[in-house]
């Protein structure tokens, strides 16, 4: 696993985008893995700007996010469709028929997690998955559990993750409790893995993930054996990496 240290936030973003950006010129017809939240917002905006600016195109591209929470259409503000599109697809020139985020709102939630593998499995794979982690070391939402869940499926947001996520809504009561998320085996098969971590608050998730025991207790500690992982994170988000592992 290779560890890339930024300062800044905004830094993280260089670092981060600087990967997207040389998968997508270097195979234009890439299949992304993309994901949601605070962490990859500085790289989305400066691929977006690298976009603007006539240094990247995403028209050959083709994306498939990680979750969505379960109850929630594309046109809720919260939902992950909506954060993709105000925060990225928006403002890039990717094909939005080319864009997929997989539906909280599905009739049959279960034919929905099959169908969901299949594309991913249609489109050959992901070249590249871009991943934050979540407090309690989860991944998408694969949370915390006794095994790792191999495929698409249907998650019961543990309350630590609905804690973290209440500050995007404006009551604990109205975060979803169930979502829709990406299994391991696409991620792990993923030709790259590139984790972004920002804040102490991933500092413990980060420790557990790289310096702890392989274990679906901790989600994202199985990138340990992923061939091409590279976690891009800041200062704080490595600190206890540090301690851990005793250097200065
Ligand atoms: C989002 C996702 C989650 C987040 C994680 C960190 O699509 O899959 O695993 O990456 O919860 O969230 P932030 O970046 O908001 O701290």
């Amino acid at each position: 696993m290779r560890i890339i240290a930024a300062k800044t936030e905004k830094e993280v973003g260089l670092k981060a985008a600087e990967l997207i950006a040389a998968q997508v010129t270097t195979k234009p017809d890439s299949v992304l893995g993309l994901a949601t939240g605070s962490s990859p917002l500085t790289t989305y905006a400066q691929l977006a700007a690298w976009y603007e600016s006539g240094d990247l195109d995403f028209s050959l591209v083709t994306s498939v996010n990680l979750d969505e929470y379960v109850g929630l259409p594309g046109t809720h503000e919260q939902s992950y469709r909506y954060f993709m599109n105000t925060n990225l697809f928006s403002k890039i020139n990717i094909d939005p028929a080319r864009t997929n985020v997989p539906s909280g709102t599905a009739k049959d939630l279960q034919a929905e997690c099959r169908r969901y593998d299949q594309l991913i499995e249609d489109l050959g794979g992901i070249d590249l998955q871009l991943l934050g982690i979540g407090p309690n070391g989860h991944i998408g939402f694969n949370e915390p559990d006794d095994r790792f869940h191999k495929g698409t499926h249907i998650v019961t947001l543990t309350e630590r993750t609905r804690q973290a996520n209440a500050r995007f809504f404006s009551s604990i009561d109205e975060v979803p409790t169930h979502a829709i998320t990406m299994g391991i085996k696409p991620i792990m098969n993923a030709k790259q893995v590139v984790l972004i971590a920002i804040g102490k608050g991933k500092a413990q998730a980060l420790c557990d993930m790289i310096q702890g025991p392989i274990t679906p207790a901790c989600p994202a500690s199985i990138l340990q054996l992923h061939r091409h992982c590279t976690v891009v994170a800041d200062e704080e988000a490595l600190s206890l990496l540090k301690r851990c592992s005793g250097a200065a």
